[in-house]
């Protein structure tokens, strides 16, 4: 059989021959109609916007510049984690926690599911770099998508196009290596066939290839299924890499925290998904001379420089934040990003005048287009945004981005926060009794469900360090190396661990705790134990402030509020000891010791 070249193929700007080779066979495999290589230029974008726009994908608002309405599929909207999957040769190696498939047999399934799959489309092929382009040893990726959403999407997120390609030979011309990240939403045209707004396929797999650090994913548009140098590339494949190559890829925030004296102190926090990273990130502190930055809202990429002080870095370079809950209250500096212009928002509201909306800002105009594409009115009994609607924004439009966010050596951590969503028991705050101790916390920690992921809403599940769903290997060997990576510096030069919850609720199931900006008064707790001028009660789960401890100037809620936000119930707790104990069963043989003592210290201090 003989077939026609595919148009834009051999327009390659590279000479890097793995890629051409890969970028050949993909395309000969999924049939395009033509290949485009992209160099991220702002001509590209708004080539690709126009015709997004003429698609029916996106609304161009006219209330904010270069900015884009969208509204996905309804089946369409979240990470789908049934459908993730680590495929190490080795089943063992993925562990009880992840799906996992032979590689051999998943590239069989998934090569007929792309067999022809861009078939009338454009395949795009997108250079990225994850990580500052001036790193040592630059992470590199190619996305080869199908989609031109994602295509422009990855330029709000990533370091990608002719800037990264151009890294892809080292300076003596050596071709440096990448993580090759295959997309197609899986809806072929027949020719002829009118295309929908947001093609994708019911049938969906996201899948790794850890020992060959691949990414092929197929089905869905939506961002973390989607966009490949986040979840799947700077976490689950970052994870292995920085297993064996002794750093640590969390689902954390990372910002910089500037005293009234002028110290400055880094601070990284991992919670689930939809559970305030991107908030915290941005914080506005609420407390006289404080002052917070932001370096990243959802990964943290850290190593220890050479001072032995772990040193943070975030790979990406936007912010793919959850809609609904922001506004000039909450999140006043998210609302300036997105003020600026050159941002996609999926799933919020569509006023009539050209602007966005979704529930927690304010009142609700008196009509609507909501994210169902259907008229939306206050009397419809429906949210007019879904729950999981985000924003994709430029990291350099905050106005509170620190510059430091683009140093290839990170910024050194003097806390980490692990944090989760849970009505009872836990905490406003607690401190680690030490590494061991805050490894244990960041082990057990626990949280409700939310809609960023397909499923059952608030059940509480263990999320061992936020990092559930993406671990990209033994969840075991995943705790292992957090108990050794401790052990590469002194412990006082190991940043500090603490457990936060901002979301115990009292009676009707109010928050307890304001959160926001209000959760600098915690911040500043945190640090003034680590300078050691705060004071805090020993308990059985760890050092909880008393409400004299925490700066409370000016702050509205009840006292009686804070108490009860702050309070550690021994029964709650003893209650909770069964629950990490079957956790731990779960992960099975490959558990550290160290936690298991860690659990049986605890369970005789609640005794
Ligand atoms: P992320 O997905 O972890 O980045 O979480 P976000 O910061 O996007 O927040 C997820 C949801 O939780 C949003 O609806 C926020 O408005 C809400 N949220 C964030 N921080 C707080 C807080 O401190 N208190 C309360 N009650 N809600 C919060
Ligand atoms: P989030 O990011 O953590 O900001 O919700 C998306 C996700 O984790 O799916
Ligand atoms: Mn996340
Ligand atoms: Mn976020």
């Amino acid at each position: 059989m003989t077939t026609a070249p595919i148009p834009g193929l051999d327009r390659a700007p590279t000479t890097h021959r793995r890629l051409l080779a890969w970028v050949r066979e993909v395309a000969e495999l999924t049939t395009p109609e033509q290949v485009v290589w992209c160099d991220g230029s702002q001509g590209e974008w708004d080539r690709l916007t126009t015709r997004l726009v003429e698609a029916g994908t996106l609304v161009r608002l006219t209330a904010k510049p270069n900015s884009f309405w969208c509204a996905s599929d309804p089946a369409d909207v979240a990470r789908v984690e049934e459908r993730t999957f680590i495929c190490s040769r080795e089943r063992a190696d993925a562990g009880p926690t992840n799906n996992w498939m032979d590689p051999v047999d998943m590239k069989i399934i998934m090569t007929e599911q792309f067999r022809g799959a861009m078939r009338g489309r454009t395949m795009y092929v997108v250079p990225f770099c994850m990580g500052p382009l001036g790193a040592e040893d630059p992470k590199l990726g190619v996305e080869i998508t199908d989609s031109a959403y994602v295509a422009v999407s990855m330029r709000v997120m990533t370091r990608m196009g002719s800037q990264a390609l151009a890294a892809f030979l080292d300076d003596e011309g050596t071709e440096r290596d990448f993580v090759p990240c295959l997309h197609s939403v899986g809806a072929p045209l027949a020719p002829g066939q009118q295309d929908v707004p947001w093609p994708c396929d019911n049938t969906k797999y996201i899948s790794h290839f850890p020992e060959e650090r691949m990414i092929w994913s197929y089905g869905s548009g939506y961002g973390g299924n989607s966009l490949l140098g986040k979840k799947c590339y700077s976490l689950r494949i970052a994870s292995v890499m920085a297993r064996e190559e002794g750093w640590l890829a969390e689902h954390m925030l990372i910002l910089k925290l500037t005293s009234p004296q002028q110290k400055v102190h880094y601070i990284a926090a991992a919670f689930p998904s939809a559970c305030g990273k991107t908030n915290l990130a941005m914080l506005e502190p609420t407390i006289e001379g404080w002052k917070v930055e932001t370096l990243g809202d959802d990964i943290a990429w850290m190593r220890f420089g050479e001072d032995s002080r772990l040193y943070a870095v975030n790979p990406e370079f936007g912010f793919f934040g959850v809609a609904p809950g922001t506004d000039w209250h909450t999140n006043p500096n998210a609302m300036r990003t997105v003020e600026r212009g050159n941002t996609l928002f999926t799933n919020v509201a569509l006023t009539d005048d050209g602007d966005i909306w979704w529930e927690g800002m304010g009142e609700p105009p008196a009509h609507l287009t909501s994210w169902k594409k259907q008229d939306w009115t206050p009397a419809s009994g429906e949210p007019a945004a879904h729950p999981n609607s985000r924003y994709r924004t430029p990291i350099t439009q905050c106005p509170i981005t620190a510059p430091e966010f683009d140093d290839p050596n990170g910024v050194p951590l003097s806390a980490i926060l692990f944090g989760g969503r849970r009505a009872d028991t836990v905490p406003l705050i607690t401190e680690s009794r030490g590494w061991e101790h805050g490894v244990f916390l960041g082990a057990t920690l626990s949280s409700e469900t939310t809609t960023a992921a397909v499923g059952k809403v608030g059940v509480v599940r263990r999320d061992p360090m936020a990092m559930l769903p993406f671990i990209g290997y033994h969840a075991g060997d995943y705790l292992q190396h957090w108990i050794t990576m401790g052990k590469h510096s002194d412990a006082d030069k190991l940043p500090k661990i603490f457990h936060v919850n901002w979301f115990r609720r009292g009676e009707e199931g109010r928050f307890l705790w304001p959160g926001f900006g209000e959760n600098s008064r915690i911040l500043k707790w945190a640090i003034e134990r680590i300078e050691g001028t705060a004071s805090a009660v020993a308990t059985p789960i760890g050092y909880v402030p008393t409400t004299a401890a925490l700066d409370l100037t000016g702050l509205d809620t009840p006292i009686e509020d804070v108490r009860a936000t702050l309070k550690v119930d021994e029964a709650q707790w003893r209650a909770e000891l069964p629950l990490i104990e079957e956790w731990f069963d779960t992960i099975g043989d490959k558990l550290p010791a160290t936690l298991r003592e860690e659990l049986y210290a605890l369970t005789e201090r609640l005794a």
